[in-house]
């Protein structure tokens, strides 16, 4: 079966590397794919946002699957143009990724179907806007409402830095079309989680658990990044939790999207918070997570392929997941100066040091003649197995250890949080 793959991050090179040891699997594509993507897949020279020019290449060259890894094409209709065309495609149709492309729609959705998630309400309105804020007070959470790259949601410790959050998002261009709107939500405390599930639109596969570190530095400092490193299982999502998840949040989420003419297909992403008062949900994303993928697929047994093409043809209830029962960690290697400015093309040594049960996941390389170089500020997702948390981080550092180059810089303590609830 020909396959394409759609992106050029760490994520996509995960899905790649697992999409390849399917025996269904005999020629792989990735539009554009990276350095790291070449070795196991065809890289197109086709951004992840051109549709069109996809779709002529996968009816030119008979792809019989198609998996979209990244949110922007999802949100363009990647979906419906080549379903329409009469190809197989992995990843929700352009109305049913909606609910991470509008959080005011998910929220509205979480409220319909009593799925937990803070209280809320949006506003298009500034000076309403306002005046709700004063009244709730801070610490309180303001959110563009559509998709900005990661950059839409300010938690606002103060009254002053949430009056200038709403501002900025409907008074500035900030946020062009995205910040249109905003919903403004309760502050909420705890560990987060994320938890990735497959679904056909009727029957939802979880997958393991897994937690990302969001902030640049060690210790949860500094700004906030596209993820520093992921691991998983994340032991304060307990098997009770993953029962309640499942039946509170992630079914009634695929049902309800179903009700509401929004049939859901793909992965769906539930990013969590732990609070004193349970699990509630903080967001949902269309697509599989990064770096949380690269940790999660890891640890897949079962065949990708299978899995993917069960959830196009709507057969996932024949389904069930296997997993390895080792926890995985994924140590991003990123560019000095992330995630502000940061130089690229710096050759990469050390990546053929090959060590088992570890992988280097490509995000931002590229060929320069035979050499390897960072071509961008999260550059390398250095991934390994182990027989507990403690190892497979000791396994992930020591490869990452091996690889350098100029100014790059990773995180020293990728899985702090799940050391210290074992050692408690
Ligand atoms: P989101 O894109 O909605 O997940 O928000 C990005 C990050 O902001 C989350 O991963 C949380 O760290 C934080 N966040 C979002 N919503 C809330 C909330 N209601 N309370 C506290 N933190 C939040
Ligand atoms: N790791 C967060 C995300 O993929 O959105």
């Amino acid at each position: 079966m020909k396959i394409l793959v759609v992106g050029g991050g760490g994520r996509e090179h995960a899905i790649v590397w697992k999409l390849a040891q399917s025996p269904l699997a005999t020629e792989i594509y990735c539009a554009p794919g990276n350095a790291g993507i070449a070795q196991l897949a065809d890289c197109v020279n086709i951004a992840a946002e051109d549709i069109d020019s996809l779709l002529d290449f996968a009816l030119a060259e008979n792809i019989e699957l198609t998996v979209v890894g990244p949110e922007a094409p999802l949100a363009l209709g990647i979906v419906d143009k080549f379903t329409a065309a009469g190809l197989k495609i992995f990843g929700p149709s352009q109305a049913a990724a909606l609910i991470e492309g509008s959080k005011e729609l998910a929220k509205q959705i979480m409220t319909k179907y009593g799925i937990p998630t803070a209280k809320y309400r949006s506003f298009a309105d500034k000076e309403a806007a306002l005046a709700y804020v004063r009244e709730q007070g801070a610490p309180i959470v303001v959110k563009a409402d559509g998709l900005a790259a990661g950059k839409g949601v300010v938690v606002a410790e103060t009254l002053p830095q949430a009056e200038q959050a709403v501002e900025d998002m409907l008074s500035g261009n900030a946020f062009g079309a995205a910040g249109a709107k905003v919903v403004i939500e309760e502050y909420l405390t705890g560990e987060e989680v994320s938890v990735l599930a497959f679904t056909d639109g009727y029957t939802v596969l979880p997958m393991v658990s897994a937690q990302d570190h969001k902030r640049a530095f060690d210790g949860d400092k500094g700004p906030n990044t596209g993820g520093m490193g992921a691991y998983s299982p994340a032991p304060v999502y307990t098997p009770e939790m993953a029962e309640t998840v499942l039946r509170d949040v992630l079914q009634p989420a695929v049902d309800g999207l179903r009700a509401e003419g929004r049939l859901y297909k793909g992965v769906l992403y539930a990013g969590l918070m732990v609070t004193p008062d349970g699990v509630k949900v903080l967001e949902f994303n269309a697509r599989f997570g990064d770096p949380e993928t690269q940790a999660v697929l890891a640890r897949l047994q079962s065949d990708l392929v299978e899995i993917m093409l069960a959830v196009v043809e709507g057969r996932l209830a024949e389904k069930t997941l296997a997993w390895y029962d080792d926890a995985a960690v994924c140590v991003v290697i990123a560019s000095g100066g992330y995630p502000g400015h940061y130089a690229k093309g710096q050759e990469i040594t050390g990546l053929d040091d090959d060590m088992p049960d570890t992988y280097v996941f490509h995000a931002g390389t590229a060929y320069a003649g035979p050499k390897i170089v960072a071509n961008g500020g999260r550059v390398l997702g250095v991934t390994a197995r182990g027989a507990d948390i403690r190892q497979a981080i000791e396994r992930a550092y020591a490869r990452a250890d091996k690889i350098s180059y100029a100014g790059c810089f990773c995180r020293r303590d990728i899985g702090h949080r799940a050391l210290e609830r074992i050692e408690k």
